[in-house]
C-alpha cells in the first residue's frame, strides 16, 4: 500500500489526555503525566525503526503556564528528570533532540540542561523534536518580524525563519484522547499535513498505535491542492 512518497517522514503528536487517564484510574494528575513520559520514552525507542526522520511532541505550550502551579512544577520536574535519565540513550541511538518553542524563557537550569543536551546530540541521524513554552502564533509573529528585519516578508522568508526551518515538511498530525483541535501547535506547519485524531489517551499510546497511524497515511491520497 505505501509506495515511498506516501512514506510520512515528519510526524507531530499533540499528546493530550495525561489528566484524563489519571482520573479515570483515581490516581494524581502528576501520574498521568509521568505514564506520558513513558509513552514519549517508547517512541523515541523506535522512531528510527519505523523510518521517521523526524517526530514532533508538543510536550508544553506557552498557554499551559496559566495551569495551577503545582501542575506546571510537577511537568518541568519530569522535564528535568527525563533529560537526566535519558540523555545517553539518545546518544546511543543517534536521536537527535531538538526543541521548538521559546524555550529559553525556561527556568535557567532547564535551559541549561536543554543546551548540553543539544550540544551532546547534534549528530544524530534522526530527530526529536521537543516544543517547549511553543505556541505557534507566536512562533509565526517571530518569524515574520525576523523576516521583515531581513528584507521582503513572503510565505518562503517567513517559512525559513520558523522554528522548524530545518525540519522535513509535516507529513502527519495526530493528536490523542478524542479532542479535535490544534490548540496552537504547527499552524503553518499544518497547512497540507495531514490529520489523525485518535481516541487514545496519550499514556496508552504505543509504538503499534503509532504504526497504524503510519499505515493510515500511507493510505491517503494527497494533493497539495492540486488534483
Ligand atoms: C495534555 O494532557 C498533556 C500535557 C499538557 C503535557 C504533555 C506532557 C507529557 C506527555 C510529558 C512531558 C514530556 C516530556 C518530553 C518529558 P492533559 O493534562 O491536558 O490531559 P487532560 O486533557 O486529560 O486533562
Amino acid at each position: 500500500m505505501s509506495s515511498e512518497s506516501q512514506r510520512a517522514k515528519h510526524v507531530a503528536i499533540i499528546m493530550d489526555g495525561n489528566g484524563r487517564w489519571a482520573k479515570r484510574k483515581l490516581l494524581p494528575r502528576a501520574m498521568g503525566h509521568q505514564r506520558g513520559v513513558e509513552a514519549v520514552r517508547e517512541l523515541v525507542r523506535n522512531c528510527g525503526d519505523l523510518g521517521l526522520e523526524c517526530l514532533t511532541l508538543y510536550a508544553f505550550s506557552s498557554e499551559n503556564w496559566k495551569r495551577d502551579e503545582q501542575e506546571v512544577d510537577d511537568l518541568m520536574n519530569l522535564m528535568r528528570k527525563f533529560i537526566k535519565s535519558d540523555l545517553q540513550e539518545f546518544i546511543d541511538n543517534k536521536v537527535r533532540l531538538k526543541i521548538i518553542g521559546d524555550w529559553q524563557g525556561l527556568a535557567p537550569d532547564i535551559v541549561e540542561m536543554l543546551e548540553d543536551a543539544l550540544a551532546k546530540t547534534s549528530a544524530g541521524d534522526h530527530t526529536i523534536a521537543v516544543a517547549l513554552n511553543y505556541g505557534s502564533q507566536g512562533e509565526i509573529a517571530r518569524a515574520a518580524a525576523k523576516a521583515a528585519t531581513m528584507g521582503e516578508v513572503t510565505t518562503e522568508s517567513i517559512g525559513l525563519h520558523l522554528d522548524t526551518a530545518d525540519l522535513p515538511p509535516l507529513d502527519l498530525l495526530i493528536r490523542t484522547s478524542g479532542e479535535v483541535r490544534l490548540s496552537n501547535f504547527l499552524l503553518w506547519q499544518s497547512a497540507y499535513a495531514e490529520m489523525l485524531f485518535v481516541d487514545t489517551l496519550w499514556p496508552d499510546f504505543t509504538v503499534e498505535h503509532l504504526q497504524e497511524a503510519l499505515d493510515n497515511f500511507a493510505g491517503r491520497e494527497r494533493r497539495f491542492g492540486g488534483r
